[in-house]
């Protein structure tokens, strides 16, 4: 439960969590006609940071701009609105989630007849999954970037991972890796995927998915690291000739994927040598020992 005393942003106004209600008729909540982020603050070496904030309320404004929202408040504003959410509600860490949804002036597919409105809310939240997930391939595809914008985070696009989610579960898996139109490999319901071969990361070139920021930050540590990233597209067919894989995102940061069943009942166990080492690299650049030497946070 996120605590209802907690400071969070209206439409311009600083408000209690609790005392902040919407009406039935929100545009959004009958056609999911909102976007959203999802974006981490860390307590690093030299105090609460904010990370890759600009890069996602740039996204934000991206997603809002397929959708015909216009954001009143500026992309500075916004930066800094999300700031003061963790100085007014003493946060060191915590993941922070702006919305950008359409009220109830009108039902139907009227576009330009409701008004939009923002929400911004700061709370603590440690782990979204464990630390190694077993995976299954889902028969649910991922939403086609022909039919919708693949590279929005859309709220009525997450009715495709929250159904993919709930056929793994039902079928005793914890998360699932849902494929593209084409049957390559796409994403997870939240997050982007990995595979390891040696020094080799495979992953799905960004066309047909939701390409996130720690997907990129990946990628950067990898370099580093020394390791050969190749971005293509991946069929199930070839997972069981990779050593390892894990998933990235901003909830999940870097997860550990012990094992893949396919769609034909056959299960690749993985080794988790390599995924580990991202893993943790990962987890010390967001950590308190973190000075920043990839310049990806804003302190608040
Ligand atoms: C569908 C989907 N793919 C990938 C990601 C990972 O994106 P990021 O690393 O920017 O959090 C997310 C999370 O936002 C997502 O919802």
């Amino acid at each position: 439960m996120i605590d209802k005393n907690l400071i969070a942003y209206i439409n311009g106004e600083y408000k209690e969590l609790g005392e902040i209600f919407v009406s039935p008729l929100t545009h959004t909540l009958h056609y999911g006609t909102g976007v959203f982020e999802g974006i981490r603050a860390y307590e690093i070496n030299s105090g609460v940071g904010i990370r890759k904030l600009p890069e996602h309320i740039s996204r934000l404004f991206n997603s809002a701009s397929k959708l015909f929202l216009e954001i009143e408040e500026t992309q500075e504003e916004i930066q800094e609105i999300c700031k003061e959410l963790l100085r007014k509600n003493n946060l060191k860490s915590a993941y922070i989630r702006p919305l950008v949804y359409l009220d109830d002036s009108s039902v139907g597919m009227q576009v330009g007849k409701n008004k939009t409105q923002i929400f911004i809310v700061a709370f603590p939240w440690e782990k979204y999954l464990s630390d190694t997930v077993k995976v299954k391939i889902s028969p649910i595809r991922r939403i086609s970037e022909q039919t919708t914008a693949h590279d929005a985070k859309i709220c009525g696009h997450y009715i495709n991972s929250y159904m993919a989610t709930g056929e793994a579960k039902s079928a005793n898996f914890d998360e699932p890796l849902l494929l593209d139109r084409t049957g390559a490999i796409g994403e997870g319901a939240v997050a982007n995927v990995f595979f390891t071969k040696g020094k080799q990361l495979y992953t799905p070139k960004p066309e047909r998915i939701f390409a996130g920021l720690v997907r990129s930050a990946v990628i950067e540590i990898a370099n580093d690291l020394g390791y050969e990233v190749i971005e293509r597209d991946i069929f199930p067919e070839e997972i069981k000739e990779f050593d390892g894989a894990f998933f990235t995102g901003t909830a999940s940061e870097v997860t550990i994927i012990s094992d893949i069943t396919l769609l034909n009942g056959e299960n690749i166990e993985f080794n988790k040598e390599v995924s580990n080492i991202f893993k943790e690299t990962y987890s010390k650049a967001v950590s308190k020992e973190s000075k920043d030497e990839r310049g990806w946070f804003e302190l608040i």
